[in-house]
């Protein structure tokens, strides 16, 4: 222990769990390397107005959870809060858009910070692997985002995960079912804090999960009934593409989700293993961010799926990834000489491709058997004076156990031709 801890509402990756993290964020993304979406990367922090202005005001991201900070130079930076308003500001910014024929499609992986209240699943640094599709209106392309993430998930192996599906409309009839909104909350008996929710954002009423609220929201008005004829056609595409690849979906007129930008298509994915914080990943369109962030017109769709959360549903499940071991070759000296000469075969097999470490730190056999064991190498290689003057090394089969003189001269071939 130092004197310091890792600051409230994070934690740390460390071996062995690491890999497993590794190995969450690689199974996350393959799906979308497979189907035309490339790598972006984009500062951990942005300019706080890309937020405020993409997210929204009066989201509890942006009025609550974000870390700000003015800096010595007198910008207004945040550390980004989520991932889609930044690759848009990103794509815009160079031009991508233009490039190349729409949708520009990319995928990211990285660090995002709220400042939330800690609990289980729920932290204030966590990550994300996302993808976005920018600049084309085709529900095809919102069916193939479900579809990824789906994939996703079940290549980890996850199965007790829903998909929530629900249409938020345009900008032509979504105002009008928030003025229907307004009108019935209004006659609420509600909490000063939420009626101010009724004026800033009314479709995060319905999302209050208190019993005494969700008593007085039956008979609400519901989206689905104000959608206008272009949304109700587009939402039925995705439905029906989503059904012909065989990916079941849970329809839910009640799922808003927490950020402003979305249009039309929303989803969330949820895991029934997880308790509160069971939304493993989520998204949808967004077709106005763009110009809300001084951009062109540019129809989007996109997702984040939460690594941190999908560990957990792993754990949930009871799955336990098959990781392969690192390290192939764990080499042991006895002795000076054999110090040098195996440090020599260790880079050797290193730079033909061939994962080894070495006992260092000069300790007895017996503890670096104990390295050798945990490294999980396939291969032990130990070598003692008498070894060398008969110019050969120990190859140690750690699996079945047998061990045989080998060469020097022939241990890369060796190791390698029995690691093919
Ligand atoms: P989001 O729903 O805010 O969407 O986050 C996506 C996922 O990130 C969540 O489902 C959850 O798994 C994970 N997550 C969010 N907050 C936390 C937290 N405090 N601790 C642990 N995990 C968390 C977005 O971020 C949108 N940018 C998604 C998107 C992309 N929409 C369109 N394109």
């Amino acid at each position: 222990m130092s004197t310091f801890k890792a600051p409230k509402g994070t934690y740390d990756l460390t071996p062995p769990d690491s890999a497993k993290y590794l190995a969450v964020r690689e199974a996350l993304s393959a799906p979308l390397k497979n189907s035309g979406y490339g790598y972006i990367e984009t500062p951990g922090f942005e300019d706080v107005a890309l937020f405020s202005r993409g997210v929204g005001e009066s989201t509890d991201i942006v009025s609550k959870e974000m870390y700000t900070l003015t800096t010595k130079g007198g910008s207004e930076l945040a550390l980004r809060p989520e991932g889609t308003a930044s690759v848009l500001r990103a794509a815009l910014e160079a031009n991508l858009h233009k490039l190349g024929n729409l949708p520009v499609k990319l995928w990211y992986s990285g660090s995002y910070y709220r400042y939330e209240r800690p609990q289980k699943g729920r932290y204030r640094h966590f990550s994300q692997v996302g993808a976005e599709a920018i600049g084309a209106e085709d529900p095809a392309l919102d069916a193939e985002l479900i579809i990824l993430a789906d994939q996703a998930y079940r290549t980890l192996g996850l199965q007790n995960f829903r998909i929530l599906l629900n249409s938020l409309g345009d900008k032509e009839c979504r105002p009008i079912y928030r003025d229907a909104l307004q009108e019935f909350l209004r006659e609420l008996d509600l909490d000063d804090d939420t009626r101010r929710r009724i004026d800033l954002n009314p479709l995060r009423v319905l999302d209050d999960k208190r019993p005494e609220v969700q008593k007085q929201l039956v008979g609400a008005p519901v989206l689905r009934d104000y959608l206008c004829d272009a949304c109700k056609a587009y939402h039925e595409e995705v439905r029906d593409l989503l059904t012909a690849a065989g990916v079941v979906y849970e329809d839910d007129e009640k799922l808003v989700r927490g950020l402003d930008y979305y249009t039309r298509t929303t989803f969330e994915f949820v895991h029934d293993g997880l308790g509160s914080q069971s939304a493993v990943g989520g998204g949808g369109r967004y077709d106005g961010l763009s110009e809300m962030i001084g951009g062109p017109a540019l129809p989007s769709v996109g997702w984040a799926l939460g690594v941190d959360r999908t560990v957990l549903a792993l754990e949930a499940e009871g799955i336990e990834l098959e990781l392969p071991s690192s390290t192939s070759v764990f080499a042991v000296p006895l002795g000076e000489e054999a110090r040098r000469v195996l440090f020599a075969k260790v880079t050797e097999l290193r730079r033909v491709g061939v994962a080894a470490d070495f006992a260092f730190g000069g300790r007895g056999l017996k503890g670096a058997m104990k390295s050798a064991n945990r490294s999980g190498a396939r291969f032990t290689v130990v070598a003692g004076e008498r070894d060398l003057a008969e110019g050969v090394v120990q190859l140690k089969d750690m699996e079945s156990g047998e061990q045989q003189a080998v060469a020097l001269d022939a241990l890369v071939a060796e190791v390698r031709q029995k690691l093919a």
